[in-house]
């Protein structure tokens, strides 16, 4: 079974070929993906509206591109797979639309993915995929959670944030000292050059007792302290003060990730989202790895930020698991607010026309 995935929920438009095999994780032929962020570079952050036309414009070319890349036409893909959210609804209206559009012409069934279960499945796509079951820590620009994950589909979920997710963190931590949009790798690049003791910042929740996340507390004190250091501040102290913010989210994502593996008694975490790229946080979780026993699972660097490749594999896991059947209702729905562990609740009814 081919199955051909789409990914518009927000600034990155994604398409993937996969194959399912006999035996094992489902093969990626073939994947292409373009990022609008130069495009919204210059207004700071993504603008909706922007979003969804340059989706618009990139999904055609990009399955071409796909298609000849694999060496496969039209004719192969058996499903056409979308991000139904959560995310931007004007951007996921459009995958939803070109890939029911492209199935309907094609006759082939649809099937609408969840963005974070893409995320979420997306280490199976590296060379050491995990096995079930495991702690997922989920860290993307708009979610921060831990799940445990026993099987496609069977998803717990154990704490999350209850304000700003953690690239939401490392974004408006970067914005407010003054470096651009997308802040998370531009923070990470200059903390590389600052001391990560230098400001003592919060740790928010860390002592909670729970799973949860909040790093709402640690923007105010980034910006209480760039204000203090007002406009003479030098290179190093704003490298200090990237370098202090970072120290702040992963230990707080180590400690809580370690605790959610403590509680679940499980030994193997799977760590995916955009976040997962830090390098910080990778060398962190590592270590205590190494010094625990502990198994450490994360997607190939180009698969942990938005891409159309989780989305064609998670769709075709699904398929291949049974946990969702693809559908020739080309009426689709997108829903911008969607919790993981609502995967399987039915879209509210629709009224009538
Ligand atoms: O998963 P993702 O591509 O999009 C969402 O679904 O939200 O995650 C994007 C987030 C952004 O907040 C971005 O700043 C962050 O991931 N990010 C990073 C790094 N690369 C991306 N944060 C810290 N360090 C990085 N190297
Ligand atoms: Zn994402």
């Amino acid at each position: 079974m081919n199955v051909l995935g789409f990914e518009s929920s927000c600034d990155e438009t994604g398409v993937a070929l996969v194959s399912t095999r006999q035996v094992g994780v489902p093969l990626l032929r073939a994947h292409a993906l373009y990022s609008q962020v130069q495009m919204h570079a210059a207004y700071g952050g993504v603008v909706p509206e922007l979003a969804s036309r340059d989706h618009i414009r990139r999904a055609l070319p990009l399955t071409r591109e796909v298609l000849a890349a694999a060496g496969a036409t039209l004719a192969d893909v058996d499903v056409v797979a979308f991000t139904r959210g959560p995310g931007l609804a004007g951007a996921l209206l459009v995958g939803a639309g070109v890939a029911c559009a492209l199935a309907a012409a094609l006759g082939k069934p649809v099937l609408g993915v969840h963005h974070l279960e893409g995320h979420l499945l997306s280490p199976f796509l590296s060379a050491d995929p995990p096995e079930f079951p495991f702690v997922a820590l989920l860290v993307s620009g708009g979610h921060t959670q831990l799940m445990r994950v026993d099987a496609v589909g069977r998803y717990t979920l154990l704490g999350e944030s209850i304000d700003d997710a953690a690239g939401e963190a490392f974004d408006k931590s970067a914005k407010l000292i003054g470096l651009g949009y997308p802040g998370g790798p531009a923070l990470a690049a200059l903390a590389t050059q600052g001391r990560a003791g230098a400001y003592p910042l919060p740790r928010p929740l860390l002592h909670s007792g729970n799973l949860d996340f909040s790093f709402a507390g640690l923007k105010t004190a980034v910006l209480t302290q760039h204000r203090k250091l007002g406009t003479a501040a030098t290179p190093q102290q704003l490298a200090d003060l990237a370098a202090s913010a970072q120290a702040a989210i992963v230990e707080v994502l180590v400690k809580k990730s370690l605790a959610a593996l403590k509680q679940t008694g499980l030994d193997r975490l799977v760590v995916s989202g955009g976040v997962g790229a830090n390098v910080e946080l990778r060398r962190q979780l590592d270590d205590a790895a190494r010094r625990r026993g502990l198994r450490v699972h994360y997607p190939e660097l180009d698969f942990c930020t938005d891409n159309g490749a989780m989305i064609a594999l998670a769709a075709a896991m699904r398929l291949q698991s049974g946990a969702a059947q693809a559908s020739l209702d080309y009426g689709f729905e997108v829903r911008p607010r969607w919790p993981l562990d609502q995967i399987d609740t039915p879209i509210p009814a629709r009224r009538p026309a």
